[in-house]
């Protein structure tokens, strides 16, 4: 499921889809798409809608991936249960396994696919534990795991086990969900299947799990992955403090902390301090720069001794020196901020 349109991560969603934003030195569904060929599977299919083109064109068939990778386009956005329903045609055995293409995730695939076999399931769901239930799906189960109610972001979640955003179907359970209209898996479809009795049931682990989402979640995800927290088969003996492209020119003195990824032809000027940061491709970061928990986007500029902090710089975009930018800012693509336009501290 790679259609949304990111509206959280925004502005660096305008032009890329989520799930094809610079994670850790590869667009984000790379990740997944590799767990998915380590789990043994093979053939993928691709439910998209906003800017679904971008998909196709970087990984065309799969091949090089190993993979058999279709494509199916929504027209309109077709919602999550609207998205499944329309790749149907496409499915090519009696169980498909959905991932949300924005879960980064270290759980087992085969063992979620064993406990849907040894339940005799008709619908398996990944559940996890996390801190504030209420930004997700929360979804309740008896004591021999079986989904009792689903939830979708509700104000007061009796409990903090969520849906992790993968799920194991019947395909004829699928194929029941109706065609042609928007439908929500989580608010229709989830909730109907309980009705009719269905056996849903969930299967708990305690892996590595982040949705990449909002902002903070996706720097944290990127530099798990850099420091090998969070698990990706492209990173095997590749993880530590930070991840820098053999093009990248990082000048002496310039320290990369918690998990930083420095992009293909990105330049860094000496006494630069940046900490769990993702920065994209062809950035130049002038001297003195002090850059934390911030995305930097592709072609952006930034100026020396500027201080930024838990922001996002859109692409193009120009952020003068000496400027300091604080907690939760976006400037969006081609901004151009002057040398010392703007401050959060005095000048003096
Ligand atoms: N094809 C298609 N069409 N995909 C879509 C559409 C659509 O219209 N809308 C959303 N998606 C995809 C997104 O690209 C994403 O990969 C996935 O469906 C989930 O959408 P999000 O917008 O990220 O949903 P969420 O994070 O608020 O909530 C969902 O994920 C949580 C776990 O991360 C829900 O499934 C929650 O129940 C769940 O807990
Ligand atoms: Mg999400």
């Amino acid at each position: 499921m790679v259609g949304g349109k990111g509206t959280r991560l925004r502005p660096l969603t305008v032009n890329t889809p989520k799930p094809m934003l610079p994670t850790a030195g590869h667009p984000f569904l790379t990740h997944l798409l590799a767990r998915i060929k380590a789990a043994g599977i093979t053939h993928v299919v691709l439910g998209t809608s906003f800017k679904a083109e971008v998909f196709e064109e970087y990984f065309g068939d799969g091949s090089e991936m190993g993979l058999e990778i279709e494509y199916v386009v929504e027209d309109q956005p077709l919602g999550t249960g609207g998205g499944i329903r329309n790749v149907y045609d496409k499915l090519r055995h009696d169980t498909a396994i959905v991932f949300n293409g924005d879960v980064l995730s270290g759980a087992d695939l085969n063992s979620i696919l064993d406990t849907h076999r040894e339940k005799d399931a008709d619908l398996t769901m990944h559940l996890v534990r996390v801190a504030n239930p209420r930004a997700f799906g929360c979804v309740p189960t008896d004591e021999d795991g079986r989904v009792s109610e689903f939830l979708e972001k509700t104000e007061d979640p009796p409990t903090d086990q969520i849906n992790a955003g993968c799920y194991v179907f019947k395909k004829e359970l699928i194929e029941q969900i109706p065609a042609g209209r928007a439908v929500s898996v989580e608010r229709e479809t989830f909730p109907q299947l309980l009705e009719e009795g269905k056996r849903v049931f969930g299967h708990v682990d305690a892996s590595y799990w982040r949705d990449m989402g909002t902002p903070s979640d996706f720097v944290r995800g990127s530099a798990d992955l850099v420091r090998g927290i969070a698990y990706s088969p492209l990173l095997e003996g590749k993880t530590g403090e930070s991840l820098v492209d053999a093009s990248a020119g990082v000048r002496d003195g310039v320290l990369l902390l918690g998990g930083t990824v420095v992009g293909r032809g990105t330049e860094i000027g000496a006494g630069c301090r940046v900490d769990n940061t993702v920065i994209f491709d062809g950035v130049t970061i002038e001297p003195g720069a002090v850059i934390e928990n911030s995305i930097i986007s592709s072609g952006a500029r930034i100026g020396a001794n500027a201080h930024i902090s838990g922001c996002i710089i859109g692409e193009g975009a120009q952020v003068g020196a000496r400027c300091e930018l604080n907690a939760g800012m976006r400037v969006f693509p081609g901004v151009v901020i002057p040398d010392s336009g703007i401050r959060f501290s005095s000048d003096q």
